[in-house]
């Protein structure tokens, strides 16, 4: 269980952490009940959240469910791969001086980049924004990277730029064991969320489902406030 000795968070946006009782939380919980579902026929290790188009929610959503999986005592690593537009370290609150880019170029060793958060989960910042991102993230660095990390951690949760604006998430999704789409209802359109969900399945992503961000309706499991 993770424990409040410091205040982490930003913006309150750490629901999971912060208010551990509300209905946000609990829909977390419910959306790691439904991956667990999904992981039954094979193993999912490893995790991307994407999203069709910026501020839909992946931040939100790959911080609180890497923190409910460690709630539940799944050793797991958050791994920031927006390489272009960082944020997980502003949601923990760590330093980003050194991260993945840092590890891709062989600059660091991946010891060097956690960040330990709690017992069990840990977390990897983007690093320094490099100029080439897609290179970076479809590189056999990365390929190595995320087998290692998958087998070092019960579960690795990826954060990644939005589908539509760069290839990005779907280099990063075709190498994992799934992947999420955020979709922000109201803002999304219809057709871009169908676009999305082709090009990943395009990129041979294992697309496990949708989490609709925003939905007032939090009966269903996969929907949070
Ligand atoms: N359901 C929600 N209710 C209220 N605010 C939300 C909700 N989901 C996200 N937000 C807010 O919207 C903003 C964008 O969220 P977040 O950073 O998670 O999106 P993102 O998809 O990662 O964005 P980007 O594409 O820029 O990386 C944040 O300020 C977050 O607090
Ligand atoms: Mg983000």
């Amino acid at each position: 269980m993770l424990k409040r000795k410091r205040k982490i968070g930003d913006r309150g946006n750490l629901v999971t952490i912060e208010r551990n009782n509300n209905q946000s939380s609990e829909q977390f919980r419910s959306l790691r009940s439904n991956i667990n579902f999904a992981s039954i026929n094979k193993d999912v290790k490893s995790l991307v959240i994407t999203s069709p188009s910026p501020g839909d929610g992946k931040t939100l959503t790959a911080s609180n469910l890497a923190v409910v999986f460690s709630q539940e005592g799944k050793r797991v690593l958050l791994v920031d791969a927006d390489l272009r537009k960082p944020s997980i370290h502003h949601i923990f609150r760590i330093t980003n001086n050194f991260g993945l880019s840092n590890y891709l170029i062989g600059q660091k060793d991946m010891e060097s980049l956690i960040s330990t958060i709690d017992f069990n989960l840990d977390i990897i910042p983007s690093g320094i924004i490099p100029p080439n991102p897609p290179e970076l993230l479809g590189s056999m660095q990365m390929k190595e990277f995320i087998s290692t990390v998958s087998d070092q951690y019960d579960l690795v949760v990826f954060d990644t730029p939005p589908v539509l604006a760069v290839t990005d998430s779907a280099l990063v999704a075709s190498q994992c064991d799934g992947a999420l789409l955020v979709v922000r209802t109201k803002k999304n359109d219809v057709k871009d969320v169908e676009k999305a969900k082709e090009q990943l399945g395009f990129s041979g992503a294992n697309l496990l489902g949708a989490v609709l961000n925003g939905k007032k309706e939090p009966k269903n499991n996969y929907y949070y406030k």
